[in-house]
């Protein structure tokens, strides 16, 4: 029996939903994360009960955050982009956790650019507040250690892991410490186009950005020496993927899964000695208007597969592929690595 609902709320379930394509499925995927972190942070006297956690975030770390303070007796501050909803906004509310909502912004760099900002002001007049720094501090991977025993019990043979990188602490993690198993475990990390985590900001997608992946700026907890290959994933080939992933396995899921998804099939498809598994970071609810009532619009997830490509010059929406073969970020923009083939 758990002693605290975040405790149910954070552990993932897995299932099989086809001949070697399993998914890892969270209901809210950082409560894990944030709930290790904290207990770290206790473990080690940085910080007491009843002190301040602070960080910026555009949703589920949030969440996360606000149960894992509410588990420890701890407070909490958020510095909220526009991105949280109204349901989130009033649970926190409820929960004890003080959210600042900025306003709207033109770009979502200014928007993270203006959060941080707002952070270190808060830090100034509140020196002994702790800020938790979600996409630098890798405290944030030790949540998914037991995660990560658990797949290696329950998936046999080689497998691929495939996920959304926002902080990059959950597909981090995950191939960090599975490959202390298994050194061979592949990772295959996913971006929206136009984030500069893996260097696609020239190209931008028209539609919107896939909330909690990508980035307009770098983060310090994603090790692009971790990674296999990366798909970007324009916003119409992710729609494609969840509305598939609801109808053909009744998965409900967010639109960064939907995008995981559909590489993860690929991923199979191309090399079916490998067991894929693929992260559904959150479900399908703040998806509803903007993602599954457009089902109708959605192209088959069957008629699409990515442009592979060799060089991040030939990146083209809805999808692309590369193979970036655990190299450094600087390396893949000089040309020197990074090649088309599986
Ligand atoms: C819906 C969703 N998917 C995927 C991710 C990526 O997770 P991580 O920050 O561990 O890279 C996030 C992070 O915020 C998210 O909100």
């Amino acid at each position: 029996m758990d002693d605290h609902i975040a405790e149910a709320i954070g552990r993932p379930d897995l299932v099989r939903l086809d001949d070697g394509l399993v998914c890892l499925r969270f209901e809210t995927m950082k409560v894990v994360s944030a709930l290790a972190a904290v207990e770290h942070l206790l473990g080690t006297g940085r910080v007491r009960p009843g002190d301040t956690l602070l960080d910026s975030s555009s949703g589920i770390y949030a969440y996360a955050l606000a149960l894992a303070c509410h588990r420890y007796g701890m407070r909490c501050h958020i510095v909220g982009s526009t991105t949280v909803d109204h349901t989130l906004r009033t649970q926190l509310a409820v929960l004890g956790a003080h959210l600042e909502q900025m306003e709207p912004s033109a770009s979502l760099k200014l928007d993270q650019s203006r959060r941080v900002a707002r952070v270190r002001e808060i830090l100034r007049d509140n020196p002994g507040y702790h800020w938790m720094r979600q996409y630098h501090d890798d405290i944030h991977y030790l949540g998914y250690r037991a995660i990560a025993e658990r797949v290696a019990g329950e998936v046999d043979g080689p497998l691929t892991v495939v996920g959304g990188v926002g902080s990059g602490a959950s597909t981090g993690a995950l191939a960090t410490y599975l490959r202390e198993r298994s050194p061979d475990v592949a990772l295959a990390g996913v971006q929206p186009f136009g984030s500069v985590t893996f260097r696609s900001e020239a190209v931008s997608d028209p539609d919107i950005i896939i909330a909690g992946i990508g980035s307009s700026i770098p983060f310090g907890n994603v090790d692009h020496t971790l990674y296999d290959t990366i798909h970007w994933v324009g916003f119409t080939a992710a729609l494609a993927g969840s509305v598939d992933l609801l109808r053909r396995h009744a998965v409900f899921a967010g639109l960064s899964t939907g995008a995981a998804y559909l590489a993860a099939r690929w991923e199979r498809r191309h090399d079916d000695a490998r067991t894929v598994l693929f992260i559904a970071a959150d479900t399908g609810h703040r998806y509803v208007d903007s993602v599954f009532a457009r089902h109708r619009d959605a192209p088959p997830a069957d008629s699409l597969s990515p442009r592979q490509v060799s060089t991040l010059d030939d990146l083209a929406l809805p999808w692309s592929r590369m193979r970036w073969a655990r190299s450094p970020v600087d390396r893949i923009v000089s040309g020197t690595t990074g090649w088309a083939g599986t």
